[in-house]
């Protein structure tokens, strides 16, 4: 009997080995979410408290006084000690509503143990910015018959060209999932998609020449190009995209070269280059044309520059008390 219940015993330290290996966390499915509904609003691009964001990862990670994370080790991780103060306790964060539950701030520990993974260029808060944004625009026109018929052709190759959010026209494509599958040729029915405001094509197999299908979507307000094989000859097909906000160059080999072209886009106020070969000098030159757009290169970053200052904000929130 004995021998039977040492048995079972084992059987169970097994399985629940077992399970624990398979459980690795998510960071976009269960980590992500957290901090977006809990604390981008004020650890955000939008709003900046305690000088920390928590909107991408070099934000996150940054060298400072007390880390926010130190993957590995939750007990040197500031953001894990605020998380799990007593409810009511002057640091706990957020420090306005309900505090995270134990099933949270167990994921999120979890999550440090296991090394903080953070996908390179997951970027928080900025769908739901879209969103919003595609939702207060006027009223897409209707669709031609070639747009639809643009449409159907990508989603005969999987990418399907949705609604941004409901009832609105504007359209999102997302090539991401398909990878290199994707060629200068799977692009090809984008030109005839005026609709769409996001496209994604970050991780494809498309070129310089594959862009001057994008070249004409001139409601195009997002632009994912990161870790593609784009260069600076593809840069002048972006120049009559003259509402786009947000382009992601990260791990491509654009230089100063290529950002000669980005001057004329007076909409764009983020822009993702590290890993790039930019230098300073190149920076600087854009950010003189465009003074509002957001710079991101890495780790060492110019636009840490341009947080909030602390003291003004908090100020500013004790008198809307
Ligand atoms: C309503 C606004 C608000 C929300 C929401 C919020 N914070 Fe904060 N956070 C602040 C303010 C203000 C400070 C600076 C004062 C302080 O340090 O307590 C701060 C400071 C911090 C700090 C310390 C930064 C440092 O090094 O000094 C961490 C870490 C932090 N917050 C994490 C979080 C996390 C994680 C969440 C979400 C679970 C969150 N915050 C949600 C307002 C907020």
């Amino acid at each position: 009997m004995k021998r039977f219940a040492l048995v079972l015993s084992g059987v169970a330290l097994m399985a629940s080995g077992a399970s624990l290996a398979a459980t690795n966390v998510d960071f976009v499915k269960e980590i992500q979410p957290i901090l977006e509904g809990k604390c981008i609003s004020c650890h955000g691009a939008k709003k900046v408290k305690g000088k920390l964001r928590l909107d991408t990862k070099e934000f996150t990670f940054k060298e400072r006084e007390m880390p926010a994370i130190v993957a590995g080790n939750a007990s040197e991780s500031e953001l894990y000690r605020r998380i799990t103060l007593p409810a009511g306790d002057d640091d706990i964060m957020p420090n306005e509503g309900d505090p995270l539950t134990k099933t949270q701030t167990d994921l999120i520990l979890e999550w440090i143990k296991q090394g903080a993974v953070w996908p390179d260029g997951v970027v928080l808060g900025a769908e739901e910015a879209a969103r919003a944004e595609a939702a207060a625009l006027p009223e897409a026109p209707k669709p031609t018959e070639a747009e639809l018929a643009a449409i159907a052709a990508l989603e005969a190759i999987g990418v399907s060209a949705r609604p941004i959010a409901m009832n609105v026209g504007w359209r999102e494509a997302n090539f991401y999932l398909l990878g290199t599958n994707v060629t200068d040729e799977s692009l090809a029915p984008l030109k005839s998609v005026p609709s769409l405001m996001h496209v994604n094509l970050a991780n494809t197999g498309i070129t310089d020449a594959g862009l001057a299908s994008v070249s004409g979507l001139v409601n195009l307000r997002r632009l994912h190009l990161e870790k593609t094989s784009v260069t600076d000859a593809g840069l002048p097909h972006l120049q009559a995209l003259v509402n786009l906000r947000y382009l992601n160059l990260y791990g491509t080999s654009v230089s100063d070269a290529g950002l000669e072209n980005l001057k004329g886009l007076k909409s764009l106020k983020s822009l993702y280059l590290w890993q790039t070969k930019v230098t300073d000098e190149g920076v600087s030159g854009l950010q003189k044309e465009l003074p509002d757009l957001e710079i991101v290169r890495g780790w060492d970053l110019a636009s840490v520059a341009k947080e909030e200052p602390e003291k003004e904000s908090d100020k500013k929130e004790e008198t809307e008390k």
